[in-house]
C-alpha cells in the first residue's frame, strides 16, 4: 500500500511517500520569504505553495522511487492552518486522486504531529500522553491508539511556540525567532533572570501573561542601559527559555500523576528546542518515564507525518469524500 501525502498548512510545503507503513522519502521546501515581514503573510504562503507543490511532490516521488501509477491513496492536511494554504494542498491532492482513481486520505495537523512518533523506532507504547507544541498549539493529548486521542490540557490564549517568536521579535531577532532563542540560549543562563510562572488551573496553559511580563522586563531594563539586550542577549534567552520549558514540564509531571501514565512523547515544532528536549530527559530519569523525542525532521512541519497519519487511516478505512473542504471536520 503506497500513499502520496501532501503538507501545505502555513510556511512550508512538503511532500512524502510511506509504502507499507514505511517512510520512503520526504521533502520540505521552506518559505523564506515571510523572514523580510516578520512572520508569516498568509497571502505570500498560498502563492509559494502553488509554486512548490509540484516540483516538491515529484521529488517526493522520485526519492521514492515511485511513479504516480503506483499509488493507492493521496492524503492531504485538512487543517488547522491558514486556509489559503491548505487550499493549494487540498485542490492539488483531490485533483491527483480523482485523475489517478484512487482513495483520498484527509489528514488532521496535530494527530500528524503526534503521529510522527510512529515514524522511527523505538515507539510509545499506548496509552501514552503527547505533550504537542507547536506556533498554533499547546496540547497535553492522551493518546490511546493510532486513531483514538483526547485532548486532555491546552493552551486558553498563546501558544508556546508564538510567545517564543514574538519574545524574539522584541529582542530584535527575526522570524521565526523559538530557534534562535534557543541557540543564543546554549550559552547563557538559564536562572540569570526569574519570572512570575502563571497560575492556570487544571491541566491547561497559559503564556499571554509571561508573555508581558517578557516585555515589561525587557522595557524596563532598556530604560535603564540601552544597550541591556544586547550585552545580555544569551542570559536573556537562555532564562525566558528555561521559564518557558518549567511552564510545560510542571503541567506536563501533573497529567502524569493525574492519569498514571509514564510513557510520555513530545511532538511539533517546539519540540526541537533544545532546553525541552534536555529537561524532559532529565525529568524523565527521576521520575521513571519513557521519553520519546522525535527525529528533529519530523518535529517541525513536515508530510512524513501526515502521510504516517494517513496510513493508519488506510488501514481503518477511513477515506474522505471529494467534496471536503480545508477545515472542515476538524475534530480529532
Ligand atoms: O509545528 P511547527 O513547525 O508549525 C506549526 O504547526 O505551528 O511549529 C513552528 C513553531 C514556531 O513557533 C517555531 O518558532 C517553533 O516551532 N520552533 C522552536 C524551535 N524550532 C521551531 N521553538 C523553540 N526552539 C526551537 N528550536
Ligand atoms: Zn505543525
Amino acid at each position: 500500500m503506497i500513499i502520496l501525502a501532501i503538507e501545505s498548512s502555513c510556511d512550508e510545503t512538503s511532500a512524502a511517500v510511506i509504502a507499507n507503513g514505511q517512510i520512503q522519502s520526504n521533502v520540505v521546501a521552506t518559505q523564506l520569504i515571510h523572514t523580510l515581514y516578520g512572520g508569516v503573510v498568509p497571502e505570500l504562503a498560498s502563492r509559494a505553495h502553488q509554486q512548490h507543490i509540484l516540483p516538491v511532490v515529484d521529488q517526493a516521488l522520485n526519492d521514492a522511487k515511485v511513479t504516480k501509477k503506483d499509488l493507492d491513496a493521496i492524503a492531504f492536511t485538512k487543517g488547522p492552518g491558514l486556509l489559503g494554504a491548505l487550499l493549494v494542498g487540498t485542490s492539488f491532492a483531490k485533483a491527483l486522486a480523482l485523475g489517478l482513481k484512487v482513495q483520498l486520505i484527509d489528514v488532521h495537523h496535530m494527530q500528524a504531529h503526534v503521529l510522527a512518533h510512529f515514524i522511527d523506532d523505538p515507539k510509545p507504547a499506548f496509552p501514552f500522553l503527547c505533550l504537542t507544541v507547536s506556533g498554533g498549539h499547546t496540547q497535553i493529548v492522551r493518546v490511546d491508539s493510532p486513531l483514538e486521542m483526547k485532548i486532555i490540557g491546552e493552551t486558553r490564549d498563546d501558544a508556546v511556540g508564538e510567545a517564543f517568536d514574538k519574545t524574539a521579535k522584541l529582542l530584535d531577532l527575526p522570524y521565526p525567532g523559538g530557534p534562535l532563542i534557543d541557540k543564543n540560549a546554549a550559552h547563557g543562563d538559564p536562572y540569570k533572570y526569574a519570572f512570575p510562572l502563571p497560575e492556570m488551573p487544571g491541566l491547561d496553559f497559559s503564556f499571554s501573561g509571561i508573555k508581558t511580563s517578557f516585555m515589561y522586563f525587557l522595557q524596563k531594563q532598556t530604560r535603564e542601559n540601552p544597550l541591556f539586550i544586547t550585552e545580555n542577549m544569551d542570559d536573556i534567552c537562555a532564562s525566558i527559555q528555561h521559564t518557558l520549558v518549567d511552564i510545560l514540564l510542571k503541567k506536563l509531571k501533573k497529567a502524569s500523576r493525574e492519569t498514571g501514565i509514564s510513557e510520555i512523547a513530545i511532538a511539533g515544532g517546539v519540540s526541537a528546542n533544545s532546553g525541552l528536549r534536555q529537561s524532559i530527559k532529565e525529568l524523565g530519569d527521576k521520575l521513571s518515564w519513557n521519553v520519546y523525542i522525535p527525529a528533529f525532521e519530523y518535529c517541525t512541519d513536515n508530510a512524513a507525518m501526515i502521510a504516517m497519519a494517513a496510513h493508519y487511516k488506510y488501514l481503518a478505512g477511513d477515506f474522505c469524500p471529494q467534496t471536503v473542504s480545508p477545515m472542515a471536520r476538524m475534530e480529532f
